[in-house]
């Protein structure tokens, strides 16, 4: 296992309806719930009532994006939430994420503030670039649609991201899918390194070396997809239907998924699962319950296929500037 050099507690949240979770902190002592519900691919019509499921469930995480294209659905049950009572601002931690198209920098702040205004908030906990490629459209559909990092820099759009942290719009800032040299680049040229690096992470997909590398640098690393997506959960492939996975679901009475997603929180990294079904959404916190031992996790270890779900091909064109060899620098 990775050394962790921030540390991880249990928190009670909540003084009348107490519920502990387990934590990540900031370099500033802000706390980082370890467990967070994803809402990628949540149908508007329904992220509602699982953002409320959520927060009567204990979390107090939610991972947003502008994409995804519900921030206004989880923006009204976040007011439901805060006006009758059911948790307070301050309790909860909302990370947002930079599209493609946005990464000039006069282009930020009218993005964050979009995600602001659709969440109904004043603040963001948490501001990510979304991708390390830059898009003239929201999407791509040839190689005349993108723009390279020799036009667009990455550390032009982080200036612009630093910004946003100084005056207030998001209380931390960072990154999602930066590999090992794109993270040097962006720490040798900022003046605010980034604080999360959100990759996918999974059984399937360890990525060791990247998780190390952030724990060095005091980047706190956040699984996306950690069951593996929506493209492995319920198909022949899933890595709950994984032998090694299901002896030790059943050693410890729980379901595949919370090993899994025990695992993940093992490695001290925060895990965002997806769900709108309300006793899975309970479940995945649960996870947090379970201790996985040393042979476990040796056993887990040996799982790597460096299986990849989001690849980042929605960016790769014949005759364009992006690869799938540069885009993870491989
Ligand atoms: N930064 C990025 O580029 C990026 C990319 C991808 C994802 N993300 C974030 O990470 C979040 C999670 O990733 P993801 O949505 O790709 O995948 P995931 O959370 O690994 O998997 C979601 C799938 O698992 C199912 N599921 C959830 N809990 C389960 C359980 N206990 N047992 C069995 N199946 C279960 C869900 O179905 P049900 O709804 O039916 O439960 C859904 O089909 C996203 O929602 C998004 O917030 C970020």
């Amino acid at each position: 296992m990775p050394k962790t050099n921030y540390i991880c507690s249990d928190y009670q949240t909540n003084i009348l309806n107490p519920i502990t979770m387990k934590q990540l902190l900031f370099n500033n002592g802000d706390r980082f719930p370890q467990t967070g519900l994803g809402t990628w691919l949540s149908k508007p019509n329904e992220v509602y009532d699982a953002v409320i499921d959520a927060i009567k469930a204990g979390y107090r995480h939610i991972d947003c994006a502008y994409i995804y294209g519900n921030e206004k659905e989880i923006g009204n049950a976040l007011r439901f939430a805060f006006d009758t009572g059911l948790v307070s601002r301050e309790e909860m931690f909302i990370t947002s994420k930079l599209w493609n198209n946005f990464h000039a920098a006069e282009d930020v702040e009218p993005a964050v503030r979009k995600s602001l205004h659709d969440l109904q908030l004043d603040y963001l906990d948490l501001y990510l670039i979304h991708w390390p490629f830059a898009f003239k459209h929201p999407q791509a559909k040839s190689a005349d649609d993108l723009i390279s990092l020799e036009e667009l820099p990455l550390e032009m759009t982080w200036k612009a991201m630093e910004k946003i942290q100084k005056t207030g719009l998001a209380k931390h800032i960072g990154v999602c899918n930066f590999s090992i040299p794109k993270l040097k680049n962006l720490i040798e040229k900022s003046e605010i390194k980034p604080e999360v690096n959100q990759v996918e992470l999974h059984p399937y997909l360890q990525q060791t070396q990247l998780v190390q590398f952030c724990t060095d640098n005091d980047i706190v690393v956040t699984a996306y997809s950690p069951l593996g997506s929506h493209h492995l959960t319920g198909t022949d492939n899933s890595i709950t239907r994984c032998p090694a996975i299901i002896e030790i679901a059943r050693k410890h009475r729980c379901t595949e998924a919370q090993v899994i997603l025990a695992w993940g929180l093992h490695r001290g990294t925060a895990v965002i699962t997806q769900s709108t079904n309300t006793s899975r959404i309970s479940e995945n916190l649960d996870a947090e319950n379970i201790q996985l031992d040393e042979k476990d996790i040796s056993e887990i270890a040996l799982l790597n296929r460096d299986y990849r779900n989001s690849s980042g091909s929605f960016a790769v064109f014949q005759g364009g500037p992006y690869t799938l060899e540069n885009i993870w620098d491989k």
